[in-house]
């Protein structure tokens, strides 16, 4: 009798701890905003919950990479082999949703989870810190991650590829303005190599078309205004990209001659980065302040479709997407700008001046002084095919005559 009481008492007592074991991370509606949701555990552990949206599957795993401690949240959700993966935004390696094992051979622990009543529960023996709480955690874990990415990247090569490699815009932000001021204190010394991404990463999310599909409108309205302050802030995102890729993919380009590129290249890249970095933040806090957010309307990539067309020729490269868009860009500005200020939206309007201001310095600073009146040293090594690179820029310009105009 006793014996029986004391199993059934343990039993009951498993039962009690299984289910505290379940903890609740949220609702369903909640979580499925965002691909990737990423808790902290009391002990100190990182979980993440990943949104499938094919399956519409959750699942759960551990968020830093076992590789070398790449966010994994912040990495790109893939098919491989017919099992969808997560693949580390560092060094691309895939772990599979459902048992975490990678092709790599490293093995990521992953937890079960269950949706009841809708919500969204996880298997975790160590209790979850709710998402609010944890606030604090995520950004102490930047300022680690920071400490991180000393160790993990040391080249400029390194740099460039891991921020192509980043899908969040905001983390793209921030990478960029904290490897602008090391550069500047001199704290990166080499250049490197590396073979960047076809094409950058975004979030899944992103609801991407085809270039000609979506409509700007004359900013009329405060929705047309919000549709084209988020056009803006994706081709400032894709200009923070277009920097990183000039620096990554021609880092070891050589002249006929055989001279390498100049520092004062990369300075350059590094600072136009920089700028647009600014400006898509500045873009993006506007639409928040509009009651909107970057990602809520539809985009397009038709900015890199050049830059793959460029992507073997560094002359083609300048000649094509920094002469031809930027100052296409340039030229549809202010109307934008006396647009807005025609709908008495003051406000965005000095947010456009800012940006115009930027872009026409920069542009006349380093493009049009460096390729046209050669006052820039890095263009000297450049100059000798200067015919070809006339005839990508006029042949750029024929083409897109017809075209909307891509705004930079
Ligand atoms: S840190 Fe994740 S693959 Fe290297
Ligand atoms: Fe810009």
């Amino acid at each position: 009798m006793e014996e029986h009481f004391e199993r059934d008492l343990v039993s009951a007592l498993k039962d009690v701890v299984e289910q505290t074991n379940w903890q609740l991370l949220g609702s369903v509606d909640f979580l499925k905003q965002k691909i990737c949701n990423r808790f902290s555990t009391e002990d100190g552990e990182d979980v993440m919950v990943v949104f499938h949206k094919e399956k519409n599957k959750f699942y759960a795993m551990d968020a830093t990479c076992p590789h070398e401690g790449g966010p994994l949240d912040l990495g790109d959700i893939e098919d491989v082999d017919g099992h969808p993966c997560i693949v580390c935004p560092w060094h691309d390696f895939d772990f599979r949703l459902d048992n975490g094992k990678s092709t790599s051979g490293l093995q990521q622990p992953t937890y079960d989870v269950q949706v009841t009543d809708g919500n969204v529960y996880v298997y975790e023996t160590s209790t979850i810190i709710g998402l609010e709480v944890q606030k604090e955690k995520i950004d102490a874990a930047c300022s680690s991650l920071d400490k991180t990415e000393d160790v993990l990247a040391d080249s400029l090569c390194d740099w460039a590829n891991k921020i192509l490699r980043t899908a969040d815009p905001e983390e793209k932000v921030r990478l960029t303005h904290a490897v602008e001021e090391k550069w500047n204190a001199g704290e990166i010394e080499r250049i490197g190599l590396c073979s960047p991404p076809d094409q950058p990463h975004r979030l899944t999310d992103l609801n991407v078309v085809a270039p000609g599909k979506i409509k700007r409108g004359k900013a009329g309205t405060l929705a047309s205004r919000i549709q084209i302050l988020h056009s803006l802030a994706n081709i400032e995102q894709w200009a923070i990209d277009l920097s990183w890729d000039i620096i990554a993919r021609f880092s070891s380009f050589v002249t006929e001659h055989g001279a390498a590129l100049p520092q004062d290249f990369f300075s350059d890249f590094i600072r136009v980065a920089g700028e647009e970095a600014k400006h898509y933040k500045m873009l993006s806090t506007r639409l928040q302040e509009l009651s909107s957010h970057f990602g809520a309307l539809q985009v397009h990539n038709g900015l890199w479709q050049s830059a793959s067309e460029t992507k073997d020729s560094l002359l083609a490269r300048l000649a094509v997407v920094h002469m031809v868009h930027e100052a296409r860009g340039l030229d549809v500005h202010p109307k934008t700008q006396e647009r807005f200020r025609h709908q008495g939206d003051e406000e965005s309007v000095r947010l456009l001046e800012v940006i115009y201001k930027d872009e026409i310095t920069l542009f006349f600073q380093i493009f049009v002084n460096g390729m046209y009146c050669g006052k820039v040293d890095w263009y000297i090594p450049l100059m000798k095919p200067k015919d070809e690179l006339m005839k990508h820029t006029r042949k750029t310009q024929e083409k897109t005559e017809n075209n909307t105009a891509t705004n930079t």
